[in-house]
């Protein structure tokens, strides 16, 4: 096998046995999974089950106590030498994290900024992209999330649906590999879910990798390659989203999809 088809083969995440404690609670107990390039895994689970932790270690947020995280074939928060693991430097991990985009419940913009201004942001400071570069580039993303005639609106007169199609195009600006969702419509009106979720769509269809938490079973159903269960910091479940969602083989699956339901 040559060197681009191996690297066209590894996953790119990787998850070997990562556990997390906070102190003497014990969020993850050893979670395993594989996203491969271009899939999109959803994650599922009740209320405190290391969802959110879990994506905050795969964008190195938070330091794994045990395990192996990779992400594009890089061992995410250490670095290896002589067999022993170093933990990074902060701007080591600020270095991998730059390709990571991640999209949150609360969209956390910028407020004294536009769209625009909030789409340029880290291109401009964080890759030292030309301003006319980064102008030119934000303008086309803020189309593709259907915000093209939005650029100049400050966050306070954007809908929910809206200032979070903003916070997707942000994360896009820094052409990231791989795209972290954690629960993106779970703070939006029920008539505004849906053109989060198209965006998201579409951004599934163009290849984009993503690893997505969310409780909308219509979206996992029809966009996921990959659904997760998880319960009290371990994986319960996983397999193909149809089948699982009609046929879960554990019992606590079961309980949990039929209270979604
Ligand atoms: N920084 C922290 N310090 C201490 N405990 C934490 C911290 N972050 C999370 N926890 C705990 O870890 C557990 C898992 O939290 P996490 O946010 O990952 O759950 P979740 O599955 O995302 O839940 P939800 O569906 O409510 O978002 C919870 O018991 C939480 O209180
Ligand atoms: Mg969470």
């Amino acid at each position: 096998m040559s060197v681009a088809e191996q690297s066209a083969d590894q996953p790119m995440v990787l998850a070997d046995r990562v556990c997390k404690n906070f102190g003497t609670l014990q969020v993850l107990k050893g979670i395993s999974l594989e996203v491969r390039r271009g899939e999109v895994l959803c994650l599922i689970g009740p209320s405190g089950s290391g969802k959110s932790t879990f994506l905050r270690c795969v964008n190195h947020l938070e330091i794994v106590n045990a395990g192996r995280l990779y992400v594009d074939g890089d061992l995410i928060g250490y670095r290896e030498r002589g067999g022993k693991l170093h933990e990074m430097s902060p701007r080591e991990a600020a270095l991998q994290r730059r390709d990571i985009g991640m999209v949150f419940q609360h969209f956390n913009l910028f407020p004294h900024r536009t769209a625009l201004e909030n789409v340029i942001e880290a291109p401009t400071q964080v890759k030292k992209q030309s301003k006319d570069k980064a102008v030119a580039r934000a303008k086309d993303l803020l189309d593709r999330v259907g915000l093209a005639d939005k650029a100049d609106t400050y966050p306070a007169q954007l809908s929910g649906g809206q200032q979070q199609r903003v916070a997707i195009a942000r994360a896009l600006a820094m052409d990231p590999k791989l795209m972290l969702f954690d629960e993106p419509t779970s703070a939006l009106d029920p008539e505004l879910v849906g053109e989060v979720l198209g965006v998201m769509r579409e951004l599934a269809a163009s290849g984009m990798t993503m690893l997505v938490v969310t409780h909308e079973m219509g979206f996992a159903r029809e966009v996921a390659d990959q659904l997760v269960f998880m319960d009290g910091g371990v994986v319960m479940e996983k397999g193909d989203p149809r089948e699982m969602l009609a046929d879960p083989q554990h019992e606590r699956t079961k309980s949990f999809l039929s209270k979604l339901l």
